[in-house]
């Protein structure tokens, strides 16, 4: 199948428009490019789901609190585009920063409220970040309006605040969680370990390892204890440094004394690389 690359919002509308005229379903994977075998095991789920499937590569500014960060994002759209044509992806959405956004759009932005979700952990750490997510995820949403939509649980807050934004917008669309996906040694996949140096990536290893022992824990110690010895063990390794680590209740994200319904959810600086990951307790 040969994938078509759409620029433009008028020529995306119009094609996912005539999809649902069609009576098709369309699966809609939205990314910020960069993909990697996580992103594909989205993909291969949309594929196998819907009659279409449609992907969005779109580096989106307004989520990034860090204007170093958005440079050093990596941006590979010819690598992308060819890996979703062996995907059978049949349309991708890229869009430039001035085609997704107006002026205005950009300097005034919308202030949504989802009831604490977003308020902690990366909410905590990157303010502003959730409300460019949901930004230009509805707008997304709008254009496409998919059947389904499928998120990564790596960003597992994410998919919570969008879950949330789905039901309070009345979005009719499906969201869908797909479990992590890591690299033989544990670590999670992400966009961001393109920028690990050898060693680093090595380093980023002991990140899961620990969060997979300290499953094992949790018959003899409590959450509170748990939640000190993962932040303790991750900072002893030399070049990582934990910026949080907090054990949530995986629907309401707020912290929790109780081993049901867990998870535990980290950020670590591993050198100059943000990386985030998470475990379930259950
Ligand atoms: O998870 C991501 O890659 C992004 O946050 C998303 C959902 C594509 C919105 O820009």
């Amino acid at each position: 199948m040969n994938t078509q690359i759409i620029e433009t919002k008028a020529a995306f509308k119009a094609i996912t428009d005539q999809l649902r005229h069609d009576g098709k379903s369309i699966g809609f994977v939205p990314t910020m490019g960069a993909l990697h075998d996580g992103h594909c095991s989205l993909v291969r789920r949309a594929v196998k789901e819907n009659d279409v499937c449609v992907v969005s590569v779109f580096c989106n500014p307004t989520q990034f609190n860090n204007a170093e960060d958005f440079e050093k994002y990596p941006r590979t759209i010819e690598r992308d585009a060819a890996l979703l044509e062996k995907e059978g992806v049949a349309f991708v959405f890229n869009p430039s920063p001035e085609e997704m956004y107006t002026a205005d759009e950009m300097n005034h932005r919308f202030e949504f409220d989802f009831g604490g979700l977003d308020k902690v952990m990366e909410g905590k750490y990157r303010p502003g970040h959730f409300n460019g997510v949901v930004q230009v995820v509805s707008k997304l949403f709008d254009l496409a309006q998919p059947t389904r939509a499928y998120f990564g649980e790596k960003d597992f807050q994410q998919l919570a605040i969008i879950r949330r934004m789905a039901k309070l917008m009345n979005y009719d669309i499906e969201i869908i969680g797909c479990p992590i996906v890591r690299e033989a040694s544990g670590l999670a996949l992400s966009s961001r370990n393109e920028r690990l140096s050898a060693e680093e990536k090595r380093t980023a290893i002991n990140i899961s390892h620990i969060l997979f022992e300290s499953r094992q824990l949790t018959a003899m110690q409590n959450v509170s204890e748990v939640q000190h010895w993962v932040i303790e063990q991750i900072n002893l390794v030399p070049g990582l440094t934990v910026e949080y680590y907090q054990i949530v209740d995986q629907d309401t994200l707020q912290p929790t004394d109780k081993w049901d319904n867990a998870i535990g959810c980290v950020t670590v600086y591993c050198g100059p690389v943000r990386l985030i990951d998470n475990v379930k307790y259950n």
